[in-house]
């Protein structure tokens, strides 16, 4: 949500932030704008410094029309992606934002509560503000905190603004009287910063933007502010005290930011699966299929037998991925397992306590609700693991432990290529979480880790038949509803290829329990309702055959998902998809790709925006 870009150096500025704004247009906007300050010097005959705005509603592209028509000068400058909170979608509201008197222009991501608040202490008259975000006030407040001293009292007055703003909030700011520095302030929003080797220094709300230019970031942590400038960056705290701040060298490159050759970010994403798979496993499973976690898990076993309970804790499809997780956990060990959705976790009463492994799965690290969730968890005892793909997140940042997914940065907003790496993640977990405990024999361990060495593999077959998943699309990418069903492991697989399909095609879709059907959504059946049902070989193919064959009976066309060779289906169903055959307990990792193929061909053939569907954030940072 939100996109934020900051750069001084030598390179054409407004390039560079337009550049930076593409790369994190996977966070979801609906306005973008820079502003670029001109500051004079020999060369040039500017006498005073000048701000120059440039900001419209629409894509990034648009602003980039925009400064192709009229472009932009200077050495420094800012840019935003807007999400709208604070105030419809309109150029006014657009960021970036200046004070009253134009002394000083920022962005910002966040909410803040007590801008009204603010806004009526600030006693300026109503109608002078120009929009209607809390933005603006923050500016106007930070003009009244800042008398005009230069750098060294800037520092002083963004203390002073941390303490008066209440919420969450990123902000980078230029200030008309302080040239060649760009300043930085967290609380909550995601910020990082780097310096290049060529001298240049950066900010952005994620690191795909700085990629281009340096692999070593600084996170900052809440409270912390940084002073950016062709010189370096320095670092203080909530408190003005001066900071030491660790880089992290990113090891994803500039080349895994882009399409690669495909026609979009999805395609790459799902094409990318069975590498993720293997990256996944990579130094933690042995060649014979044996886990070993514990370069990244401290854990010993005494650790692991006072734990009585699991609870993992996620939203959207990384909640997904742990629904299946669970299905395989409860099978491994004789732990009480609980999965919820952070939304809903930190509002019950459940028992968390220094006897809790709590797991939290965010591909981004940065989910309001899961932060909100590990939070109450960790504050009540609970050892706290991270299973995320993002390093350097505040998710990690705030976890005793964490397993990373290995995935690679994923920009289409509908995840995909993480949802195969959080299962992987969560699979060497229960068994690792099983071996300690000793719940689990060596042999069912071997042949679990076995098989799913071979996942990559069998991934990639299904591949192979991209076009027929084409052809399906073609056939129903009429269907205004669909019913996705699935039982056991295969219900979450349901969940989520309803998922994929409504938020990118915007199609209604909606996932039951298979036995679940007869209890209500049946009704729903007719010619015109197609019905995608999940079934791989194991112990519950029986009883959903029996739904397919209800489903059959109120004619709605029938798409099954099948093992290879499975032919009790060809007369049932009007279309079976084969995966190969894997352990039932394993069949997510493959029943889950034609469906995300399927959603991906549905959206394209209806010519929708599939990397950035529409109202969506690739990273939802409001709760
Ligand atoms: C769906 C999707 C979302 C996310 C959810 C959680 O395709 O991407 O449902 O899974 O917003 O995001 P993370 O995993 O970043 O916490």
């Amino acid at each position: 949500m939100c996109g934020i870009v900051g750069y001084i150096g030598h390179r054409n500025v407004a390039d560079v932030l337009v550049k930076g704004l593409q790369s994190l247009e996977y966070r979801g906007y609906d306005s973008a704008g820079i502003a670029v300050i001109d500051y004079p010097d020999e060369e040039k005959s500017v006498q005073s410094p000048a701000v120059h705005i440039v900001k419209g509603v629409g894509k990034v592209a648009e602003l980039k029309s925009m400064l192709a028509a009229s472009p932009v000068s200077g050495r420094q400058g800012i840019g935003h992606t807007r999400w709208a909170t604070h105030g419809g979608v309109t150029e006014i509201n657009a960021h970036p934002h200046s004070d009253l008197s134009s002394r000083l222009v920022l962005v910002h991501n966040g909410i803040v509560e007590n801008y009204r608040e603010l806004r009526a202490e600030l006693s300026v008259p109503e109608e002078r503000y120009k929009s209607e975000t809390d933005t603006e006030v923050i500016a106007q407040l930070l003009s009244s905190l800042y008398a005009g001293g230069g750098a060294r009292e800037m520092i002083g007055a963004l203390v002073a603004l941390h303490g008066r703003l209440r919420g969450s909030f990123a902000l980078v700011i230029m200030v008309k009287d302080i040239p060649g520095k760009i300043y930085c302030l967290r609380k909550g929003s995601p910020l990082v910063v780097g310096f290049s080797e060529e001298g240049e220094a950066l900010c952005a709300s994620d690191v795909p933007a700085i990629l281009p230019y340096t692999q070593d970031v600084v996170y900052l942590d809440d409270g912390d502010i940084a002073e950016l400038s062709a010189e370096g960056m320095r670092f203080w705290s909530a408190a003005g005290e001066s900071l030491e701040k660790n880089e992290t060298h990113i090891d994803w490159d500039v080349s895994m930011v882009d399409k690669g050759g495909y026609s979009h970010y999805m395609l790459k994403e799902i094409n990318e699966q069975g590498a993720v798979l293997r990256s996944s496993m990579a130094r933690r499973l042995s060649g014979e299929g044996e886990v070993d976690l514990s370069a990244e898990l401290p854990w010993t076993k005494e650790d692991a037998l006072a734990w009585k309970r699991i609870h993992i804790v996620a939203c959207g499809t990384s909640y997904y991925a742990s629904l299946v997780a669970e299905r395989f956990l409860e099978t491994i060990t004789d732990l009480d397992i609980r999965v919820d959705v952070a939304s809903e976790y930190r509002y019950r009463n459940l028992p968390v306590g220094p006897d809790t492994l709590a797991v939290f799965v965010s591909q981004s690290g940065e989910t309001a609700d899961t932060l909100a969730a590990e939070r109450l968890a960790k504050a009540r005892g609970a050892r706290c693991l991270a299973v995320t793909n993002v390093i350097g997140s505040t998710l990690a940042r705030e976890v005793d432990d964490i397993l990373q997914l290995k995935a690679g940065p994923e920009i289409g907003v509908a995840a995909t290529k993480t949802f195969m790496g959080q299962m992987a993640v969560l699979y060497l977990l229960s068994l690792y979480v099983g071996k300690l405990r000793g719940t689990l024999t060596e042999a069912y361990e071997k042949s679990v880790g076995g098989e799913l060495l071979l996942l990559p593999y069998k991934i990639e077959s299904i591949l192979q038949q991209q076009e027929l998943l084409y052809r399906l699309a073609i056939l129903h990418s009429d269907a205004r509803d669909f019913l996705f069903l699935g039982r056991g492991v295969s219900f979450p697989v349901a969940l989520e290829g309803a998922l994929k399909l409504k938020e990118i095609s915007y199609i209604h879709a909606e996932a039951y329990a298979a036995g679940e059907m007869k209890h209500g959504p049946i009704a729903l059946l007719d010619p015109r309702v197609p019905v995608v049902v999940i079934t791989p070989q194991d112990d519950l193919h029986e009883k959903t055959f029996s739904n397919i064959l209800e489903a059959k009976a109120r004619k709605a066309p029938v798409i099954a998902i099948a093992s290879e060779g499975d032919r009790s289906l060809d007369s049932a169903a009007d279309n079976v998809f084969n995966v190969p055959t894997t352990l039932p307990v394993l069949s997510p990792f493959l029943t889950v790709v034609p469906l995300q193929l399927f959603a991906f061909f549905v959206a394209k053939l209806l010519g929708c925006d599939i990397d950035q569907p529409r109202n969506l954030a690739k990273s939802v940072t409001v709760e």
